[in-house]
């Protein structure tokens, strides 16, 4: 950071034209009575583009027009290193960010050229008088380090070969885009594009189950147990004692090849096959599956649901589809009931169900869960 204070020669006076005291005079007026202060900034940098940098009676002629004590007006001259407090560059001055995140990506280097094609040192002009330049410190584009600032605007993504390239078209007269200077980027945008957040399932509200859509691929979906789990339990519990499916209340599950735009589908679409009574008129004890009370059992026999093979094959269109009408929170998954109805459909049992029908569980005996 550079020790900032007066120039040692000063002129003798300062004025606004008429153009920019009519300017002053405006936007003094935009502030309410008693504030005037506020329009200290606003005028110092008018001051500035009028005669090239701050000087002292600049500083003394807005203290007076805003009755403020110098002091004040200087220190915030003094603070700010947009303001110049010496003559600089008639075409350009040149500030280099040297901050960290700039250094770190070359702000080195472009200090070279500007000591090689500006002067030596910071604050120094050029010989032809057109150039000046300064190390500074961060200016707030960090992400599209290394940058310059040049008057109002920052020339980012520099590269010394840039940066000379820019000196040249400012010397020749020509004009220079302000931003990044990296082919291809837009603004601060990730350079060569997005690497993460990609995934478009992000933003339709499939991941928080808003609405119908739900984009998740069945086969990685990790509530997606597959339908081939009813072929396993089919054998032994429930799967004899199951309606055809031209029975059923509503649709049964989709393949995964009949099911490839689930984002299309409406969510009875999607709900899994249900029954009208138990088969055979017997039911599995759902309460065999620990997260399964006698209310939640209730609640799935009243849907269609009375057997393990039922449960074994949702997928994960029909946990979200039990999950919305029962309001179970994401509990299907969370409790893996899948899994254990797996387990169960097949003929085996689970730690919990062997508690379960040695009566160890309260909730399996009828009590409220
Ligand atoms: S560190 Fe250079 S702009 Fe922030």
């Amino acid at each position: 950071m550079s020790v900032r204070r007066l120039h040692s020669e000063q002129p003798a006076s300062f004025a606004f034209s008429a153009e920019n005291m009519e300017w002053a005079k405006h936007t003094i007026g935009k502030y309410p009575q008693g504030r005037q202060a506020s329009a200290v900034i606003p005028l110092l940098m008018r001051a500035q583009e009028q005669e090239g940098w701050v000087t002292q009676p600049a500083i003394e002629y807005i203290a007076d027009m805003l009755s403020m004590p110098y002091i004040r007006v200087l220190e915030v001259a003094t603070f700010y290193t947009q303001f110049q407090l010496q003559p600089v560059g008639k075409k350009a001055h040149i500030q280099v960010c040297g901050t960290t995140p700039c250094q770190l990506r070359g702000a080195e280097d472009l200090i070279k050229v500007c000591k090689n094609k500006i002067a030596k040192q910071q604050f120094a002009l050029s010989e032809d008088g057109n150039f000046s330049w300064e190390e500074v410190e961060c200016a707030g584009a960090c992400v599209n380090a290394p940058m310059v600032q040049i008057f109002k605007d920052t020339y980012e993504d520099l590269t010394p070969q840039i940066l000379e390239d820019l000196i040249a078209k400012i010397e020749r007269g020509e004009e220079i885009m302000p931003g990044t200077q990296q082919p291809g980027r837009i603004h601060s945008a990730p350079a060569g594009g997005a690497v993460t957040l990609s995934d478009p399932s992000l933003y339709d509200g499939s991941m928080v189950r808003y609405g119908l859509g739900a984009s998740m691929d069945q086969e990685t979906a990790s509530c997606d147990l597959g339908a081939k789990a009813s072929d396993a339990a089919s054998e032994k519990k429930s799967a004899t004692k199951a309606k055809p499916a031209s029975k059923a209340k509503t649709t049964k599950p989709k393949s995964k090849a009949a099911a490839p735009v689930v984002e299309e589908k409406a969510l009875e679409e999607t709900a899994p096959a249900l029954l009208d009574g138990p088969s055979g008129g017997v039911a599995d004890d759902l309460k065999q599956i620990s997260g399964v009370g006698p209310v939640i059992e209730g609640k799935l026999n009243a849907m269609g649901v009375y057997h393990f093979a039922q449960v074994a094959a949702w997928t994960e269109e029909n946990c979200a589809f039990v999950d919305s009408k029962l309001s179970f929170k994401g509990r299907i998954a969370r409790e893996k009931w899948i899994e254990q109805a797996k387990i169960l459909a097949g003929g085996g049992d689970t730690d919990f169900s062997k508690r379960v029908e040695a009566g160890e569980v309260a909730s399996s005996k009828g009590k409220e869960e």
